[in-house]
């Protein structure tokens, strides 16, 4: 198969009440093969027909995605993820019932019906339904499942904006939806239904205590817990394999309790300036007057992880905008949606993490 590069269209929508012309056009665009990519509540999307193994070969190339990754199928409506699934265990509707439409993947047996692209030869499948006007009535008017994984060039930031899906994907894609900047800020968090207890492979925009609330058991994959990446050799998700999330230049986590955390990361950005490195620190709004650095950008409050999971890969991106070589990044508290924004932070260091 041959793909060329092509004129992106950016059709620019209302998040609330997106003009239906618009949405037809871009769902043209889909069901004849297209790439199009949308926003959800969590970030980005770049959309396939799911059941069209031609399409979603060519979002592996627009990607540059790994073809043993597969991406996250996105539907509008419960009843078609029959055609998708091979069973919905009866002890998970709970999970829908609460959760969809909202940040939450679940990973079911496949169907038949699904091209073997589209799932990357696994007999599993990965399916959400997204809090956003704009992505279900994408979906809708579409009338396919459609395959979304995060709309950035494979192993950089997620896109947050319409703009970070243009620096990465321009000439590659058919359209752009642009409704904004998304409301989460990190992907869904993904839960493997399959195994007993289900169990998080990707921790998300939905938090562990919100799925603790709803099921009598729910376990941490030991990759996500430990956040070391000899667990990868234990990896259930293709995506724990590759490298993600990880801006151009070189990034170092610092973790521990605050004060000795701040003093590493001032430590360390005197011995990066001495090496005539362009420095960046990725701070919060209660430590970031203390840094000097050639850049420093908070994410927002340690106390409201919410606002720093809305920031953070836009944050990645500002750093490689901004020319640095290397970033100095606080940890945050592991809790709510900062187990999500740890899990990033230490994959886009590429586990290069120094523990005070
Ligand atoms: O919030 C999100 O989930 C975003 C928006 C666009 O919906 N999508 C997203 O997709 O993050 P993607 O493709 O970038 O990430 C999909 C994750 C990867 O870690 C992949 O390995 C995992 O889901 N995954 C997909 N299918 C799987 C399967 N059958 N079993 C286990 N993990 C799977
Ligand atoms: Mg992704």
């Amino acid at each position: 198969m041959c793909f060329a590069m092509k004129e992106t269209i950016l059709l620019k929508v209302d998040p609330i009440k997106p003009d239906l012309l618009k949405i037809r056009r871009a769902a043209n665009m889909l069901k004849n093969g297209g790439l199009v990519a949308f926003p959800t509540e969590t970030v980005y999307g770049l959309g396939a027909d799911a059941l069209n193994a031609n399409a979603v070969k060519a979002l592996f190339w627009a990607k540059k995605r790994p073809i043993d990754n597969p991406p996250i199928v996105h539907i509008e409506d419960r009843k078609n993820i029959n055609k998708l699934v091979a069973f919905v265990p009866s002890q998970i509707e709970i999970l829908m019932e609460q959760f969809w439409p909202g940040p939450l993947t679940l990973v079911f047996r496949r169907s038949d019906m699904v091209p073997a692209v589209t799932v990357a030869g696994l007999e599993t499948i990965a399916v959400r339904m997204p809090k956003h006007e704009v992505a279900l009535s994408l979906i809708r008017e579409s009338g396919c499942p459609i395959s979304a994984p995060s709309a950035n060039l494979s192993g950089k930031p997620s896109s947050t904006t319409a703009n970070h899906v243009f620096d990465d994907l321009n000439g590659r894609i058919d359209a752009v939806l642009d409704g904004g900047p998304t409301q989460i800020g990190v992907e869904s968090t993904v839960l493997d239904v399959t195994v007993d207890p289900p169990t998080v492979l990707r921790p998300g925009g939905t938090s562990l205590e919100a799925l603790k609330e709803v099921l009598r058991r729910v376990r941490l994959h030991a990759y996500v817990k430990t956040g070391n990446e000899h667990a990868i050799r234990i990896a259930r998700s293709p995506g724990m394999k590759h490298i993600h999330y990880a801006p151009r230049a070189k990034l170092v986590l610092v973790e521990g309790p605050l004060n000795t955390l701040m003093e590493k990361v001032i430590e360390l950005v005197g011995t990066y300036k001495a090496g005539e490195l362009r420095v960046g620190v990725l701070a919060t709004d209660e430590t970031a007057s203390k840094y000097e650095a050639d850049i420093v950008l908070s994410m927002g409050s340690r106390f409201d992880l919410e606002t720093i999971a809305r920031n953070l890969f836009a944050s990645l991106r500002k750093f490689d905008s901004e020319g640095i070589d290397v970033v100095v990044a606080e940890s945050v508290p592991m809790d709510g949606l900062g187990l999500a924004v740890m899990n990033r932070l230490r994959r886009a260091s590429g586990y290069n993490i120094v523990k005070v």
